[in-house]
């Protein structure tokens, strides 16, 4: 079966890119589809000295693949135009087909984000570090506002940026809404409302430059899978950041998990056979909300600093704690994970060095009312989640307890930050001998 799903099994910023990367240059892989997000994600690719970051652009953009952007994505034209042009000047001129279903993120988007979070914040006489829950922070790039008139049924989608008049018309009917929605909000009134004339010929010119490349994705990728040909679905954020099945309202607006391969590209659920999950030797977060292994004070300082734990899109610091089974293990039986990548144990066997850590702290289980489970919950109880931890000794063994107590197993190690700083485990016959691990629920 030729259809590969990869997704990142915590809350983002697993290395994703670093793995997608390592496995379009071993397999062989006709193409390569996102089928979530927009600008907010944050994939990076080293390359000898040069480092490659993509917000919008698929991660198989740096290798001979067919790339796809599905139409479960949403799509800042100035943003993708911005990426291909930095890889056109180094020379590299990707395929890209682009779904004619995805939606457009328009300047109205990235205004509503802003306002509507401020909005939310002041109503609820909130600062910035004591959100509520419906006060969750963005990445500031339009996304929700953009789902949520994808679900509206209020939005502009890609194959509408190819009739010049159909499309001024919608603009034109979006923009008599969003005007005086954002007056509403909080918008200076000295602020230009947007030009639709302006808006429509850069959307249009936007549609002429791509016009060979919007298509059906769903028809090209069925059509490819058919044949047998071999397609890596590119998942963007992360399995626990799902808008249905994560930390909501904590989390992003688009669909994160493995079923979102299909419904975000058009791809039929029966190709789909192999799930990768990508997981970091830690946790991070991008966001607000309960985080029962979080670290702080000098030793999460030192982490984030290690592990370069600063937001790909916002810049922002991001929160660090320590692995969490509970967590990933969910994510596996949510995802039918087959095997997963574990990346940064540099940054950890740094860390353990600097702390003089012999035994890594690892959380099991979490106890809650008298109990131990392995469950994640939903957001209103991950506050109430007493972390266990137990202390393996050494990597190997840190290794060994995550596959058993995750019960899938690990395949490739990630030991720095080089495309080639992968190491590929054969983790059959460990995985199958039986430990007192293995009784763990
Ligand atoms: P939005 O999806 O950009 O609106 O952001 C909503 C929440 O999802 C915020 O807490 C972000 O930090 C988080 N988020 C979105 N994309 C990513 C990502 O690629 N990595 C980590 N967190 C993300």
């Amino acid at each position: 079966m030729p259809g590969t799903v990869l997704l990142g099994l915590q809350w983002g910023d697993e290395g994703k890119g670093k793995v997608i990367d390592y496995l379009l240059d071993k397999e062989t892989f006709y193409a390569c589809a996102r089928f979530n997000g927009g600008p907010n994600a944050g994939h990076t690719v080293k390359v000898k000295e040069r480092t490659y970051r993509f917000h919008q652009l698929p991660s198989g953009v740096l290798h001979d693949v067919q790339n796809v952007i599905g139409n479960g994505c949403v799509i800042d034209p100035a943003q993708l135009n911005n990426e291909y042009a930095e890889l056109h000047n180094v020379g590299i001129e990707p395929f890209l087909a682009i779904s004619e279903r995805a939606n457009v993120i328009l300047p109205w988007h990235v205004l509503q984000d802003m306002y509507e979070g401020k909005l939310r914040r002041s109503t609820a006489n909130l600062k910035e570090t004591e959100k509520g829950s419906l006060v969750s922070s963005t990445t500031g790039r339009g996304i929700g506002p953009a789902y949520s008139d994808k679900a509206s049924r209020f939005g502009i989608r890609i194959g509408d940026l190819l009739d010049r008049e159909e499309l001024k018309r919608k603009l034109a009917l979006v923009g008599s809404i969003k005007e005086p929605y954002l007056k509403l909000l909080g918008r200076p009134a000295d602020q230009e409302p947007e030009s639709i004339e302006r808006l429509t010929d850069g959307l249009y010119d936007f549609g002429q430059f791509w016009q060979d490349n919007i298509l059906d994705t769903g028809s090209f990728l069925n059509d490819a899978l058919k044949e047998g040909k071999r397609v890596l679905f590119e998942g963007a954020q992360s399995v626990h950041l799902d808008t249905d099945l994560g930390i909501y309202p904590y989390s992003t607006s688009s669909v994160c998990v493995a079923s979102g391969a299909s419904s975000g590209t058009g791809a039929s659920p029966k190709y789909l056979n192999k799930i990768v999950g990508v997981v970091k030797a830690y946790t991070s977060r991008s966001g607000d909300g309960a985080f029962p292994t979080e670290i702080r004070g000098p030793e999460a300082e030192d982490l984030r600093e290690m592990g370069q734990e600063y937001g790909t899109t916002t810049g922002k610091p991001r929160r660090v704690g320590y692995f969490d089974i509970p967590m990933v293990k969910t994510a596996c039986e949510m995802n039918g994970v087959d095997w997963l990548a574990l990346t940064r144990m540099d940054t950890l066997a740094q860390f353990a060095h600097r702390f003089d850590l012999t035994e890594i702290p690892l959380c099991v289980a979490y106890e809650f009312k008298g109990q131990r489970t392995t469950r994640f919950p939903t957001m209103n109880l991950l506050g109430a989640m007493k972390p266990i931890y137990e202390y393996p000794q050494g990597y190997d063994e840190y290794i060994y307890f995550i596959e058993h107590l995750v019960g899938v197993p690990i395949r490739l190690v990630g030991t720095g930050p080089e495309r080639d700083d992968i190491e590929v485990r054969n983790p059959t016959e460990r995985s199958n001998s039986s430990t007192v691990l293995d009784s763990e629920t």
